[in-house]
């Protein structure tokens, strides 16, 4: 049965299969999701095979929480001869292959788990010795071309696979969707990473460019240490950071940056409106939301991007029932927002959330 492959942070299958049941309801293509408890992906299995390809084309992972890569599943081999595994996965890609689409790129890929880790290895001597039979058989153009749809081999263990495809307009242009960043040494704590990869990836460079001008004002709600704050500093926009911890030495010294020891629930901005509303306040996401649409309804803020912190069960329902009141306030102002939501890389038990004014 045809199905769609989601590749999630172990431990989030639930939730991306909640997820992505709403997701293709929506799209009205019918199905059941199947995962194992910590394996790092979920198969939605389609009840008709169109509609496998129907969300390939239709859901891109960008607009999902959950998902870091999104694959419509042509095959599944299972017991592959440690001899020759090259011959029958290349069957199967030739099988399905269709002449009206060009194949691109491929990706041989893994889950993000500890047993999956110990594929990676043996995925990219894989992917050398496929891409080699693929063009030889002219299922791959003998240039990669990132715009094209892209071939997936995705291993479960050293002798089973998933075999399929993804567009280039719906998937992550990252192997196993992840998108990994070197901790900058300046940068006061690893949670730079998180808003670095937001910037990077839920923006596109000309929104990068607008909401994170040179000269700009940002509030940093919940600063120190200050890894929010350097990311802010780092593009020379000049942020009130508010919380009642130390924040580092070298980012004062910027003259960027002023501190104010505040309740981040009570603060407003010092200086009149401002570009960009950062927040990384532990709290109640529902409160934060609230919070978030506060600052954008009174136009305290063009834009926001914050973290929701999430409980331990029911995710996907209490980060849906946190936003929906942020965004019906939204739609009842002149303003259009994009809005985007993900469960970064460098997130942990928490979702990150991009609110920009159009
Ligand atoms: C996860 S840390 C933020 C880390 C920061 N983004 C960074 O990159 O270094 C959460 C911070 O929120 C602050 N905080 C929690 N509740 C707050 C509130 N009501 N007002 C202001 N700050 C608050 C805490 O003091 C803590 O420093």
């Amino acid at each position: 049965m045809a199905s769609l492959l989601g590749y999630c942070r172990a431990g989030y299958e639930n939730d991306l299969a909640e997820e992505l049941t709403a997701k293709a309801a929506a799209l009205q293509c019918f199905g059941y999701p199947k995962f194992e408890r910590g394996n790092g992906y979920v198969q939605y299995i389609c009840y008709h095979q169109a509609d496998a390809d129907k969300l390939g084309r239709q859901l891109p992972v960008m607009e999902t929480i959950f998902a870091r890569q999104l694959v419509v599943v042509t095959g599944t081999l299972e017991q592959l001869s440690r001899e020759d595994r090259v011959s029958p996965v290349l069957a199967e890609i030739l099988q399905h292959d269709d002449d009206s689409v060009q194949n691109g790129l491929l990706q041989v890929e893994h889950a993000d788990t500890d047993a999956g880790k110990e594929l990676a290895k043996f995925c990219r001597k894989f992917a050398v010795v496929l891409r080699q039979a693929l063009r030889k058989n002219r299922a791959l153009t003998f240039k990669e071309k990132p715009q094209d749809r892209a071939l997936h081999v995705f291993f479960t263990d050293f002798d089973a696979c998933l075999v399929g495809y993804s567009y280039a307009a719906c998937r992550s242009p990252h192997a196993n969707g992840i998108y990994r960043l070197k901790f900058p040494a300046a940068a006061p704590s690893r949670s730079t990473l998180k808003l670095e990869e937001a910037i990077l990836t839920m923006l596109s460079p000309h929104e990068q460019h607008t909401v994170l001008r040179a000269g700009g004002r940002a509030v940093d709600l919940g600063a120190c240490p200050g890894g929010w704050t350097y990311q802010l500093v780092q593009r020379d926009m000049f942020v009130e950071a508010i919380d009642n911890g130390l924040i580092a030495e070298n980012l004062m010294a910027t003259g960027l940056v002023e501190h104010f020891a505040a309740d981040g629930f009570s603060y407003k901005p010092q200086f009149g409106r401002v570009d960009l509303l950062v927040c990384d306040m532990i709290e109640q996401p529902d409160r934060v939301a609230r919070l978030m649409g506060d600052w954008l309804v009174n136009r305290w803020a063009d834009h926001a991007i914050f973290n929701l912190k999430l409980p331990m069960k029911k995710r996907y329902e209490t980060v849906t029932q946190a936003m929906a009141d942020v965004l019906t306030r939204l739609q009842k102002l002149e303003d259009s927002f994009v809005i985007r939501m993900r469960h970064l890389y460098h997130d942990r038990d928490e979702i990150t959330v991009s609110i920009l004014r159009e």
